[in-house]
């Protein structure tokens, strides 16, 4: 089995890429930090296959899936799990930042998808994993470009699966809540101290969200809300709304 993981030098990405490797499947990893990669392929003896790839280029999102179909095979599972995220006020933002966190967390992944998915028609197999986020479900003040990014993959990603399933193609939508990750640290740090956010979202691990995600591909499970109690907000979406506007804290100037 080949899979796919983009956003494989760091936290969600590189927990998948080591649940998969208990897993036995050859394995390309794609990011920009190629010694993370490396360091990280040296756990396994399994095949792996390293791409250096900035995908905020739009000429650098499909430009090595050739290399790497030759070098370990058709694939089987592409995860679209590379991403960026701002914490900001949205007039603070500039607009330029915010275009290339859509083209990261938006395009590339429906590019990807789009380009890899003909192969996996033609084999009448294969999966397509995108990890969008609960901001799809639940969008949080302080991340507008962030939510609109992620809610776009989610709808996408949900509208694709009964699209594809004539074809023989699983599609698994993934809805990350807080997750210990250096994105997660990052984001939370940039809002004001908040006894009630932390009480609200306490975050998972990223080596058991790797475990849901695979065994959600093996099982065909159509979704994976972890941690499990965010899964409250796909029920109750108003309270949500009402939670989210009451109890985000501030953003931090800057
Ligand atoms: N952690 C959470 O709480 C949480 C919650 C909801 C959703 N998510 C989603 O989960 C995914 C993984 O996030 P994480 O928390 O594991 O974050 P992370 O530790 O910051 O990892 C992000 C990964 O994306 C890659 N990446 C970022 N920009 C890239 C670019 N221009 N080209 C290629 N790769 C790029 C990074 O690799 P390089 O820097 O080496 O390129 C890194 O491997 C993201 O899509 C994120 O939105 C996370």
């Amino acid at each position: 089995m080949h899979v796919v993981i983009t956003g494989a030098s760091s936290g969600i990405g590189e927990a998948l890429a080591r649940e998969y490797f208990g897993r036995r499947a050859a394995v390309t990893l794609v990011a920009r930090r190629r010694e993370l990669m490396e360091k990280l392929a040296k756990e396994t003896d399994t095949k792996t296959h390293l791409v250096t790839a900035d995908l905020s280029d739009p000429s650098q999102v499909t430009s090595w899936v050739d290399a790497a179909e030759s070098a370990l095979g058709p694939i089987d599972v592409l995860i679209n799990n590379a991403g960026v995220q701002i914490v900001r006020a949205f007039t603070d933002t500039p607009f330029e930042d915010a275009e290339k966190l859509l083209q990261v967390d938006l395009l590339a992944p429906l590019k990807l998808s789009h380009h890899v998915v003909k192969g996996m028609i033609a084999r009448k197999s294969g999966t397509l994993v995108d990890v969008s986020s609960m901001a799809a479900i639940a969008p949080t003040p302080g991340m507008a470009f962030y939510n609109a990014a992620k809610g776009g993959l989610a709808a996408a990603s949900e509208a694709l699966r009964a699209e594809l399933k004539p074809h023989g193609i699983h599609v698994v939508t993934v809805y990350p809540g807080p997750v210990k990750t250096p994105m997660e640290t990052a984001g939370r740090a940039a809002y004001e101290e908040s006894l009630a956010a932390r009480l609200l979202a306490p975050p998972g691990e990223a080596p058991v969200l790797a475990r849901l995600v695979a065994d959600a591909v093996e099982q065909k499970d159509e979704r994976v809300i972890y941690p499990h109690m965010n899964a409250l907000g796909r029920h109750f979406p108003a309270l949500t709304r009402m939670l989210l506007d009451t109890f985000t804290p501030k953003v931090k100037p800057g």
